[in-house]
C-alpha cells in the first residue's frame, strides 16, 4: 500500500528559520519521543486507549444493515455533535464526490443524501425538516452519552416530525442509534422502542471514533469504502508499531508539534490542506488536538494549563485571507501543510490568448500544478519570514490513505498527550458548560448550580 509522507525540513533550523529545531536538539529529544510511544503502545487496547483497535474489528454488521437498506432512504440524516459528528463529515467530504447531494441519484450519487445535524440553531433545523422527505428518510442519531442535551434535542425534534408523517409505529424504521453499549438514556429508548442499535465500546472517546460505527455507519450508508478505510488505518498501525523516533510518523507529527509549542513559543497548530477534499479533516484534526491536550493539570495534578491551539486552514484560499497574519504577525505558529501527489481530475488552463499575455504562465499548466506550486511556494516564503511548517502529502485522496492519516493523528494526539503529560480523553472543560446548561434549562438536580449562574 501506498503510504503517506511526513516531511520535517521546514520545521527545522536553516534555509531562513532561525529559531527552528537542530540535529542536536532532535536526537537529545528522541529518547522521550520513544518512552512517549512506547507508553501508547503498553496501554493499546485498554482503557480508553481502545480505540487503537478499530482497525482490526470487523466492520461486517454495519455493512450488512447498508446493504440491507440500500436503496430504502433517500436521505441520510446523522445527529450528534463533536467526535459524534466531525468524523463523519470529514469522511464525506473527503470521499463522497463534490456536492453529492445535488448529484441526480441514477447518476453519480449511489447512496442517500446525506445531512448532518450538529447544531440546535432552530433556523437551521427547521429548514432541514422542511427539505426532508421523511418517508425516505433514515435518522442515525450518534451519542456515546446517550444524554448530550444538544444531540436528543435534535433527536426529539427529528422523531416528532417522524412521527407526524410516518406514524408513530413505523418510527422505529426510520432510526438507527449509535451509542455506548454499556447504557444510557439513548439506549434505554432504543430498546423500548426496538430501534436498531450499533454499539460503542466503553473506551472508545467521541474524538477517537471516527473508525467505529460513529463514522462507518454513515459511510457505509452512503457508499464510502469501509473495508478500505480500515485497511489504510491497519496499515498505518503497522508502520507506527514497526518505527520509532523521528521515523514514526505519529511520533514525528507529535514531537515537532511539542518542541514548537513549548521550546519556541509557537502555540498555535494550523492544518491548511490543499486539496478541498481534506478541507474538514483540518475540522476534525481541531477538535481531536484540541479538546485532547487543553488542560488544566497534569497527571500529577499540578496547574499546567497546557494545550497547543489547532487552527483550520484552506490552501490556496486562505493564502488570501490568513496568510499574511502566518507570515508577518506574532511567530506563534506551526503550520501542516496537508497536500496530495495526484488528484482525481485534470483541469487543464487554456492558453489565455494574445489579448491576455500577462497570464501566459497559467496557460499549459493544470489545476493540480498550480495548486501544488502554491502549496510549495507558500512554504518556502514563509521559511524565507523564520516560520516553520511541515508537510504530510498522500498519495491521492482515497480511502485508505484517509484511513491511514486519520489513524496516524489519532495515535500522535496519544503520544503529545504523554509528552505533555496530561489526560488527552478527557474533558473536563466541556462538562462544565453541559452542566451548566442542564441548569438553565430546568433539568432536577441542578438548581444550585442555576441559582449560582442566575
Ligand atoms: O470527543 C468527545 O468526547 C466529545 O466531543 C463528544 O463526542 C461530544 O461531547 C458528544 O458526546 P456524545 O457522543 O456523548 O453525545
Amino acid at each position: 500500500m501506498e503510504r503517506l509522507s511526513v516531511d520535517l525540513a521546514r520545521s527545522m533550523a536553516g534555509g531562513g528559520i532561525a529559531r527552528g529545531l537542530t540535529a542536536g536538539m532532535m536526537d537529545e529529544f528522541r529518547p522521550r519521543l520513544d518512552a512517549a510511544l512506547a507508553a501508547v503502545h503498553a496501554s493499546a487496547g485498554t482503557g480508553m486507549l481502545e480505540w487503537t483497535d478499530l482497525p482490526d474489528r470487523s466492520p461486517d454488521d454495519l455493512l450488512r444493515f447498508a446493504a440491507e437498506n440500500h436503496g430504502k432512504y433517500d436521505c441520510l440524516v446523522v445527529i450528534g455533535i463533536g467526535g459524534s459528528a466531525l468524523g463523519t463529515t470529514a469522511l464525506a467530504t473527503a470521499l463522497l464526490p463534490f456536492y453529492w447531494n445535488e448529484l441526480s441519484s441514477t447518476r453519480r450519487r449511489h447512496g442517500p443524501r446525506l445531512y448532518v445535524l450538529d447544531n440546535v440553531d432552530p433556523d437551521e433545523t427547521a429548514a432541514l425538516l422542511e427539505r426532508l422527505d421523511m418517508e425516505r428518510t433514515l435518522v442515525n442519531v450518534i451519542s456515546k452519552s446517550g444524554t448530550t442535551g444538544e444531540s436528543m434535542a435534535g433527536y426529539l425534534v427529528v422523531r416528532q416530525r417522524l412521527e407526524a408523517i410516518v406514524g408513530s409505529r413505523a418510527v422505529k424504521d426510520h432510526l438507527v442509534f449509535t451509542t455506548d453499549r454499556s447504557g444510557g438514556t439513548l439506549r434505554q429508548i432504543g430498546d423500548g422502542m426496538g430501534v436498531p442499535m450499533f454499539d460503542l465500546a466503553p473506551g472508545v472517546g467521541g474524538r477517537f471514533s471516527v473508525l467505529s460505527p460513529v463514522g462507518l455507519l454513515p459511510a457505509a450508508l452512503t457508499g464510502m469504502d469501509v473495508q478500505g478505510l480500515l485497511a489504510g488505518a491497519r496499515d498505518m498501525a503497522a508502520w507506527i508499531k514497526d518505527s520509532a523516533g523521528w521515523e514514526n510518523p505519529a511520533c514525528a507529527f507529535a514531537g515537532v508539534q511539542y518542541l514548537q509549542d513549548v521550546e519556541f513559543g509557537r502555540r498555535i497548530s494550523v492544518m491548511m490542506p490543499y486539496s478541498a477534499h481534506l478541507r474538514d479533516v483540518a475540522d476534525w484534526y481541531r477538535q481531536l488536538w484540541a479538546e485532547s491536550l487543553g488542560k488544566t493539570v497534569d497527571r500529577q495534578g499540578r496547574t499546567v494549563n497546557v494545550g497547543p491551539t489547532p487552527v483550520k486552514g484552506l490552501g490556496v484560499t486562505d493564502q488570501h485571507s490568513q496568510l499574511q497574519l502566518y507570515a508577518e504577525g506574532p511567530d506563534d505558529k506551526i503550520i501542516t501543510f496537508l497536500g496530495v501527489g495526484e488528484f482525481a481530475q485534470t483541469v487543464q488552463i487554456p492558453d489565455p490568448g494574445p489579448e491576455a499575455e500577462a497570464l501566459a504562465y497559467l496557460g499549459g499548466h493544470s489545476l493540480a500544478d498550480l495548486l501544488r506550486a502554491e502549496q510549495k511556494s507558500t512554504a518556502w516564503a514563509l521559511a524565507q519570514k523564520g516560520r516553520p511548517s511541515l508537510t504530510i502529502t498522500l498519495p491521492r485522496v482515497d480511502a485508505p490513505s484517509v484511513g491511514g492519516l486519520i489513524y496516524m493523528l489519532e495515535v500522535a494526539t496519544a503520544v503529545a498527550g504523554e509528552l505533555y503529560d496530561i489526560d488527552a480523553f478527557d474533558q473536563p472543560g466541556v462538562e462544565l458548560s453541559k452542566k451548566a446548561t442542564y441548569a438553565l434549562m430546568g433539568r432536577a438536580g441542578y438548581e444550585d448550580l442555576a441559582a449560582e449562574i442566575g
